[in-house]
Parts: structure tokens; sequence; C-alpha cells
């Protein structure tokens, strides 16, 4: 599908703007946090790898979302990369009930509420916060990590797959 939004009419230029950044395949994470309202969850793509040394992460916080003030305040978060089977929690996390149940989760010492599974988890301590147009880039020290293996949860187009070591 080819849409261009300086002659297609019927698409309005926002729109074919938010098609046009689907079009890049990314994993699905799901980020857990304390928050005033007890451990929360949020589904994000916006995952990268910053820097090996020291090693940084950063995810993009829409203001917009009504979990914002709670994960922008939070010091402390552990980002799940999901797993092909973990599909329906990626739903349930971008939608309003996202508070974690006391059987979803564990935790060490002060970390942040760790899922039970996930390809990759990686437990981070807040460096820095960048408030970018309507988003909040969210720059996070690694902790720690682990890793569980398995096909990666993928999204493009607005569509989930799948993605295996030999997909191609
Ligand atoms: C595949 C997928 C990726 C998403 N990526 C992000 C993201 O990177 N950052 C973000 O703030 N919200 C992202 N969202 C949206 C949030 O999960 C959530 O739906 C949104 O914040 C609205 O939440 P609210 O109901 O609490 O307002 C994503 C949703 C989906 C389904």
């Amino acid at each position: 599908m080819t849409i261009d939004p300086q002659t297609d009419a019927d698409v309005p230029e926002p729109v074919a703007y938010r098609r046009a950044l689907g079009g890049f395949a990314t994993g699905v994470c799901v980020v857990t946090a304390d928050t005033a309202d007890g451990p929360l969850g949020i589904t994000i793509n916006s995952f990268t790898s910053v820097s090996l040394e020291p090693r940084l992460v950063l995810w993009c916080l829409d203001e917009g979302s009504q979990r914002a003030r709670a994960f922008a305040g939070a010091e402390r978060f552990s980002i799940h990369v999901l797993g092909a089977e973990d599909r329906r929690m990626a739903a349930r996390f971008a939608r309003g009930d996202c508070m974690l149940a006391e059987e979803e989760y564990d935790r060490v010492g002060e970390g942040a509420p760790r899922l039970k599974h996930a390809i990759t988890r990686l437990d981070c301590r807040t460096w820095q916060r960048l408030p970018m147009g309507d988003h909040v880039t969210i720059v996070g020290e690694v902790e720690s990590f682990q890793v569980d293996g398995g096909d990666a949860l993928v999204f493009f187009r607005g569509h989930y797959g799948r993605m295996g070591e030999n997909s191609l």
C-alpha cells in the first residue's frame, strides 16, 4: 500500500504520518514500575539501547497517557521484551487495567516489580528524563538483566507477529 499525503485527500496528513512510522517493525515491551497507585505496567515499542558503557537504554512516554505521571516519576523500572506467546499481555497493558495483580510479579529488594516471563528483562534506575514535544524520553541505567529466550513478539503496521531466529 502506498500513501502519499500530498495526493491522497482521503487520508488526513497526521494519520498518514502515523502510518508511515508504523512501517518500522519493532519488538514489543512492557515497562513496569512502582507508583503512588501501586505496581503498574505499560506496553511500549519505543525501546532503544543507547550506550554500552555505561549501560543506558531509553523509551518514550506519551504525556497524554493516563499513566504518564506515574511512570515519569518512577525512580526504578523494569523493561520486559515480550515473547510471541505474550501477545495478550501486550494488549492488556495497552489498555486501562494496568495494575499488576500480586501473582503476576515478584521483586528483589528495592527493585521495580518484575513480570514472571520475558525474552529479556532489563532492570533500570532512571538516569535522565528529557521532555521532547508531547513525549518524555526516559533514559535508564541497566542495573541487572535476565535472558529467557524464545521467539519475539513484533509489531508492524498496527499488527502483531512473530519473529524467530530462523524467520528469513
Ligand atoms: C504496540 C504498542 C506500542 C506502544 N508504544 C508506546 C510507547 O512507546 N510509548 C507510550 O507512551 N505508549 C505506547 N503505547 C500506548 C500505551 O500502551 C497506552 O495504550 C497509552 O499510553 C494509553 O494509555 P492510557 O489508557 O493509560 O491513557 C503503545 C501501545 C501499543 C499497543
